[in-house]
């Protein structure tokens, strides 16, 4: 990989949605496109790291000169991400895990046999939360997708789940998840940076340039 701020650094990002089994052909899912992950696995091998990419199923290519880790549901995302977390200096949340899944999929396809069905489901572990929390551990960053009080969720995210940064961005009126564009406000203990709307994939370099600077000046943990 050619010289760059983050040279000789192992990187390991999500991406994309989870899909969450109802029964052998449906599921739970969610509109990410897996776009914004994508774009800074790319951004991450041009700044010289070495990447690996856990993502859900994707509605983009997975860019050359980038490992690639397909799973389904967030259970196995957790996995593969606690597979391949050895020696990883910056891990990045950007996938949309389901809060949510099914108690117990049923083994056969479900009838439509009632007027009413209720799904039964019980809490995903969160991924995030859970590198963060983990020692040794990498410099970590989350995402946030928030509707309204933007900064406050934010902040609270970022304590709460123990993060070296977090890029939190304005989903109100169906900006940022599925769509080309995004504008990200970024937030760490000790100051923020926004960044006005522009297409993932020029927004995602300037996102891996301020986080490479904070690893740069961030105490070892
Ligand atoms: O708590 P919330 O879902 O808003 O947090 C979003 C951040 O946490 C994103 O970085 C997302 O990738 C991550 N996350 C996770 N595992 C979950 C839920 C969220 O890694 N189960």
């Amino acid at each position: 990989p050619p010289p760059g701020p983050l040279s000789g650094k192992q990187v390991l990002i999500t991406a994309g949605p989870t899909h969450e089994a109802i029964d052998p052909v449906r599921f739970i899912g969610n509109r990410s496109s897996g776009r914004m992950g994508v774009a800074l696995a790319a951004a991450a091998r041009d700044a010289g790291a070495r990447i690996c990419l856990v993502h859900g199923p994707l509605a983009v290519p997975v860019p050359p000169g980038v490992k690639a880790v397909a799973v389904d549901c967030a259970a196995s995302m957790r996995t593969a991400v606690f597979e391949h977390l050895e020696g990883v200096d910056l891990f990045i949340a950007a996938a949309a895990v389901a809060d949510y899944r099914p108690r117990e999929p049923a083994s056969r396809k479900l009838k439509k046999d009632t007027q009413t069905l209720t799904l039964d489901l019980v809490r995903n572990p969160d991924i995030l939360a859970e590198v963060a929390a983990h020692r040794p551990r990498p410099f970590v960053v989350g995402f946030a997708a928030e509707t309204h009080d933007l900064h406050r969720h934010a902040r609270a995210k970022l304590e709460r789940k123990g993060l070296d940064m977090i890029a939190a961005n304005d989903v109100s009126a169906g900006r940022a998840i599925g769509t080309p564009d995004n504008a990200l406000t970024v937030f760490w203990p000790g100051g923020e940076r926004g960044f006005a709307a522009q297409p993932k994939e020029t927004l995602a370099p300037a996102l891996i340039r301020l986080i490479a600077e904070r690893m740069a000046e961030a105490p070892v943990t």
